[in-house]
């Protein structure tokens, strides 16, 4: 009854025997690719390539037409969202993401509304027409940025080396980050809600400075907000529940909390034992990860190596998605990413091989 004509990511999702373990790359297309480079040049810049969705179905296949990966990711952003709100994004030359406004005080948090979905409208047209051209060859994950991550970027007004202004929120007045954080989990959850019934199969909830928080703050804030996101997900319009993954980087001491936060799968950064991480988690959910992107940047003997050890280490049991620690760097040479592909592919069929 299968859909796709490789749909091991969705078997390893619901930790069922694979082939082979898939694998995808966060950030699969990017900069690394001189042909994203080249789209990217003839869009005029990120935002225009991700705001047309024809550009972005483009970049999107471009990393799967190089190497035999298991899956596809919404060629966006996480702070499409944000945007919609009306905080005014924009990505400087060679900078990373800037808000126009910023909402740090209780006036600009009470002046938040979850945004109309007709605004993020490309988006959804960009899941539709990607899964178009897919036709079902492997699945498309779909993705937003964590209810507490958006707020990071959405107080500070863009990047920023250790969101102080965040913590110190986190600490005088909790009240009003919840808050804002609360509003972000609704529009998180209605932005994934289009992303479903516009075709995504699986769906990623990227929480990349949650790791910044106590352990307290995280569970509360952060933890809690991604549980009740995904409480509010609908089925798919043929009516299945949809696969989900949750990543805090930086999370790796909170892995039991995020296995029972009602995620098919969690991603682990390169900091995480991921034979441990199994050990601990039992059969509850699937494990992503977890090479470090920066050994991408050595040659393919090293990557190849760095691959097979984590397709051991992750053991034989079903559910493992292999996946980097965090996005590919884009100083990564292709004939790495090919190495990669390749070696995790031949290593866990060996290994499935084996009695
Ligand atoms: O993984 C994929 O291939 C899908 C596309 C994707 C992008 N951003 C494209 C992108 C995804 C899933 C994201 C998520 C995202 N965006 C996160 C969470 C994951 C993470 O990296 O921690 C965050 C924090 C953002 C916000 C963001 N967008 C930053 C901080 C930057 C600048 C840093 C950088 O890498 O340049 C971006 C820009 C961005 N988003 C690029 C891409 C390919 C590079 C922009 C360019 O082409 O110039």
């Amino acid at each position: 009854m299968t859909e796709f004509d490789n749909d091991t990511l969705l078997r390893a999702l619901r930790r069922e025997p694979t082939p082979h373990t898939p694998v995808w790359l966060m950030r699969q297309a990017g900069r690394y690719l001189p042909e994203y480079n080249a789209t990217r040049a003839r869009a005029g810049s990120f935002l225009a390539l991700a705001t047309s969705p024809a550009l972005a179905t483009e970049v999107t296949l471009q990393p799967l037409a190089r190497f035999p990966l298991d899956a596809a990711i919404l060629f966006s952003d996480i702070l499409t969202v944000p945007d919609a709100m009306g905080l005014g994004l924009s990505f400087g030359e060679g900078e990373g993401p800037r808000f126009a406004r910023t909402t740090a005080d209780e006036a600009s948090i009470d002046a938040l509304a979850v945004p109309d979905m007709a605004k993020l409208r490309y988006v959804f047209d960009a899941v539709a027409e990607i899964k178009r051209a897919l036709r079902a060859r492997v699945p498309l994950i779909g993705f937003a940025g964590s209810p507490f991550t958006l707020a990071c970027y959405m107080i500070e007004g863009g990047g920023s080396p250790d969101f102080a202004t965040v913590r110190k929120m986190a600490a005088a007045r909790p009240d009003l980050l919840a808050r804002l954080v609360a509003i972000n989990a609704r529009a998180v959850a209605a932005y994934l809600n289009e992303q479903i019934a516009h075709g995504a199969d699986a769906l990623m909830l990227f929480d990349t400075w949650g790791g910044l928080l106590s352990t307290d703050a995280y569970l509360t804030l952060s933890l809690a907000s991604m549980r009740a996101v995904l409480a509010a997900l609908a089925p798919s319009p043929s009516g299945s529940a949809v696969p989900t993954i949750v990543f805090t980087k930086g999370g790796g001491q909170w892995l039991l909390e995020q296995a029972g936060c009602g995620a098919s799968a969690v991603g682990l950064d390169w900091t995480v034992d991921i034979a441990k991480a199994r050990a601990s988690v039992g059969q509850r959910v699937a494990l992503q990860g977890n090479l470090d992107p920066v050994v991408l940047l050595t040659d393919p003997e090293t990557v190849a190596r760095a691959a097979r050890a984590i397709v051991r280490a992750a053991g034989a049991a079903p559910g493992h998605i292999f996946n980097l620690g965090h996005g590919i760097v884009p100083a990564t040479r292709p004939e790495n990413v090919a190495a990669l592909v390749d070696a995790v592919h031949a290593e866990s069929r060996a290994t499935r091989a084996t009695p």
